[in-house]
């Protein structure tokens, strides 16, 4: 890792066997999930893991607009979930992040940290003081290439500042930032790492689709699209002119839809199909810089993934094999103390989290 400005903005930590894990929160503009992990074997154990919905407006576009709001949703969901580690680890996303590869001459650790630090500024479009810069070199040079891939990461410090004072007031300790489709990567890896493979991860949350195609471990495409399931609410509500709640109720079959049922299907497949012409989008951009390399399958998590027959959508519009993303395939749970389907259930949209709650912590 690089050069660090205090408070350390760091991703993608090694991850060491034997060392305590970090709780993952993911703080979403619907709700804030939280999970606590302990290894086990090749594997984890749940420790602790929930879900409290925010108030509307409070996250918006990843940036925290009701402070106040969420640390209070936060402290209720720490304290119902007894979670007694207070480390937490978070991700951010949205125009305040910027996630970009350079290609560079090679070059040892140090001459890499200066050079960035000096460069910085003609890869990121922000004022170089207005932001936490970090990066990694991935290493991508064979032996005889002097030219080697590095990841940049700029976040702006007013919008990550937000975040740790808010984590200060809620009574929790932020020991790592990362950037949510990198928690997505480490979630996957987490599960099924170690396979030659390149996968589309795609996770739809409420208010935006995030989508990174990994090759062989390593991030080819990362794009953020504001397209979420809180779409489908907006249509139905706008629709049947209803309230927001009650929408959402329809959308999730709380509540009845009897002879609409047809018009809030056609709804959902209508904002599924611009998801699918996002993804698409996104894989033609990777086929025409990789055109030998087949994606192998693409997985699906977040709220949005749990839209029924979605999976089924995407392998017929895309043509490639779709699946829901199991977050917990290499969990174990105390079935006395966490309901199975719980797990289940909260499964799609839990994956940001456990991907944050599988990184290493210095304690
Ligand atoms: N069965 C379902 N069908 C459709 N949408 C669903 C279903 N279950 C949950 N959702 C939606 O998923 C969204 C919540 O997902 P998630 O928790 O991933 O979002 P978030 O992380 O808070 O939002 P974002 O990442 O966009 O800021 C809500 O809009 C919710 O209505
Ligand atoms: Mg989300």
């Amino acid at each position: 890792m690089g050069r660090m400005s205090l408070p350390d903005i760091t991703f993608r930590l090694p991850f060491m066997k034997g060392q305590k894990l970090s709780v993952g929160l993911d703080i979403g503009s619907h709700s804030i999930k939280a999970c606590q992990l302990e290894e086990l074997g090749d594997g984890y154990r749940i420790v602790g893991l929930g879900s409290a919905i925010l108030p509307g407006g409070a996250v918006e576009d990843g940036v925290l607009q009701e402070p106040e709001m969420v640390a209070e949703t936060l402290k209720r969901l720490i304290s119902n979930l007894k979670i007694k580690g207070r480390k937490v680890a978070i991700s951010v996303s949205g125009y305040s992040v910027i996630v970009k590869k350079i290609n560079l001459a090679v070059m040892e650790e140090e001459e890499l940290s200066s050079h960035i630090q000096a460069e910085a500024e003609q890869y990121i479009p922000f004022d170089i003081e207005d932001v936490y810069l970090d990066y990694q070199d991935l290493k991508t040079n064979t032996e005889n290439e002097d030219r080697t891939d590095v990841m940049l990461v700029a976040a702006k410090r007013d919008m990550v500042d937000g975040y740790l004072e808010m984590l200060k007031d809620a009574g929790v300790k932020p020991v790592v930032v990362d950037v949510d489709a990198f928690a997505l990567e480490n979630a996957y890896g987490a599960n099924f790492g170690g396979k030659k493979e390149v996968v589309a991860l795609i996770d739809i949350g409420a208010s935006k689709m995030n989508i990174n195609i990994v090759s062989h471990g390593t991030s080819i495409l990362a794009r953020d699209v504001v397209l979420g399931s809180r779409l489908i609410t907006e249509q139905i509500q706008s629709h049947f002119d209803i309230s927001f709640e009650d929408a959402e109720a329809i959308k999730l079959g709380i509540k009845d839809a009897g002879e609409d049922k047809k018009e809030i299907d056609d709804i959902c497949v209508n904002v599924c199909t611009q998801w699918v012409t996002e993804v698409k989008r996104a894989l033609d951009f990777y086929y025409s810089n990789y055109p030998d390399e087949t994606i192998n399958k693409m997985v699906l998590s977040g709220g949005g993934a749990k839209v029924k027959g979605i999976a089924q959508l995407f392998s017929e519009e895309t043509g490639v094999r779709t699946e829901i993303f199991n977050p917990f395939a290499r969990t174990d749970a105390n079935p006395a103390k966490i309901d199975p389907d719980y797990t289940k259930y909260l499964g799609p949209e839990m994956t940001l989290a456990t991907g944050l709650a599988t990184r290493a912590v210095a304690f």
